[in-house]
């Protein structure tokens, strides 16, 4: 199949590369010349393991193409992916203007019929939107719209294409149908087929629900902190029961990046201008907001309130491992207060730090975990990179000042920390 990509951040590009790996002719459109330019020399504007080899494989092997000229791009296309990004707005609803600006050239440049598809994650009803707007550019050409939520992780973002537990496809024709279906046929067989404004909602309640499940395990995490009960067990004990699953119910600093804080409160907002009041996603947030704070309050207590010229190091500082995104990392909230109370604070991430130093005023870095420690008065984990995991204790307490970890993400089992007589606060669990 011919398909152009509209938008070369994490869904577009992942999708991009994927589908031309599988054989398909795909061109990229971006409007932003200089990742353009990269693209172009076989580099990636994001940072996702593997992605390079998949871009220079298909570049070399003629059927993936880079440009910033959306006419040119769409010429061939029978689909078009729409995946430029949807920020929240300060109201918490979904900022469409990329969206529309996309829709609005794709109705000018349309030559002939094509089914544009909607990748970004979208309030319920844009579909109809994007459908409006090109109909009133593209007079009497005749196209189809459809959805088709992306469901990837940063990260894991490759993997998870190739390997996809479900396509979901919203359309209003059948030949968008069968051609959508064709075009996963490769990578999936669960196909939920459904019209537009439900596939677009199903995008959203997943998030809400995956971001519901890391909230309440948090909660549980809270309640077996007063109880000494351990969340870890908890979790796993809960796990083993398919209807729950045991995915998502790590207990820690709570949620960050760019799609559940974001994917949460374009829920509430949806619901609220619907006339619903979506309570438990509203509570999810506060949970989530508050739980970030926890390592403050334990590092306080592990050096008696007094946080002044004490050198404090973070390990890590994107939002999750295996990512350098920095958006709505719980870093960016959680340092600015140690430095507010006078703590010498001294970071190590293993990719993120240059992101971070955008977002963290006067943030200090190292090139290694070790010259973060040094004369370390307590080391701070909020990321739990694999680097972290298996760290040699032997070493660090030979390297730290004082030997207290306060880990935001539960990396090391407790009898470890008390053999190697580390002072140890993790969350949820007995310390
Ligand atoms: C998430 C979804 O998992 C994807 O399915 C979705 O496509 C994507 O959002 C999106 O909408 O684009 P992502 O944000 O890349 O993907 O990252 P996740 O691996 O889901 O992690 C999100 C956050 O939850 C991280 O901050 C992570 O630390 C946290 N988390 C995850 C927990 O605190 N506990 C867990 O058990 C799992």
């Amino acid at each position: 199949m011919d398909i152009c990509v509209v938008g070369t951040g994490y869904v577009g590009l992942v999708s991009g590369v994927c589908f031309s790996d599988l054989g398909n002719r795909v061109t990229c459109v971006d409007v932003d010349e200089s990742k353009i330019k990269k693209l172009l020399e076989g580099k990636s504007p994001i940072y996702e393991p593997g992605i390079e080899d998949f871009i220079q494989k298909n570049l070399n092997e003629g059927r993936l193409f880079f440009t910033t000229d959306l006419k040119k791009a769409m010429e061939s296309a029978q689909i078009i992916l729409i995946a430029v990004g949807t920020p929240r707005k300060q109201n918490g609803e979904a900022d469409l203007t990329y969206i529309e600006n996309v829709a609005e050239s794709i109705g000018q440049n349309l030559q002939d019929y094509k089914i544009i598809v909607t990748k970004s994650t979208v309030p319920v009803g844009t579909g109809k939107i994007i459908k409006e707007i090109i109909s009133r550019h593209a007079g009497d050409v005749k196209f189809d719209v459809a959805s088709n939520p992306e469901f990837l992780r940063e990260g894991s973002a490759i993997y998870d294409t190739l390997n996809m537990e479900r396509a979901v496809i919203g359309v209003e024709s059948e030949k968008a149908a069968n051609l959508l279906k064709e075009l996963h046929k490769p990578l999936t067989s669960n196909i939920v087929l459904t019209d537009i404004e439900t596939a677009e909602m199903i995008k959203y309640a997943s998030n809400a629900f995956l971001a519901t499940k890391i909230s309440f395990i948090n909660e549980i995490a809270n309640v077996c902190e007063l109880l000494g009960a351990d969340v870890t067990k908890v979790a796993e004990g809960m796990g083993y029961d398919k209807r729950i699953g045991n995915a998502f119910l790590q207990a820690g600093i709570g949620y960050g990046g760019s799609c559940f804080p974001k994917d949460t409160s374009a829920l509430v907002a949806i619901a609220e201008q619907a006339g619903y009041d979506f309570r438990i996603v509203k509570d999810v947030e506060q949970v989530n907001k508050e739980q970030r704070f926890k390592v403050v309050d334990k590092l306080k207590v592990a050096l008696k309130n007094d946080l002044k010229g004490k050198k404090i190091s973070i390990l890590g500082l994107a939002f999750k491992p295996n990512t350098d995104d920095m958006r709505d990392a719980p870093s960016v909230d959680v340092i600015p207060i140690l430095q507010n109370e006078g703590a010498e604070v001294v970071a190590y991430d293993p990719v993120a730090s240059e992101n971070a130093q955008k977002v963290i005023p006067n943030l200090q870095v190292t090139d290694t975990m070790q010259e973060a420690i040094l004369n370390s008065d307590a080391i701070v984990i909020l990321t739990e990179w694999n680097e972290f995991k298996e760290m040699d204790l032997t070493e660090v307490a030979r390297l730290v000042k004082q030997k207290i970890i306060i880990d935001g993400r539960n990396i090391f089992s407790i009898e470890k920390m008390e053999y190697m007589k580390f002072y140890y606060a993790s969350i949820g669990r007995k310390t």
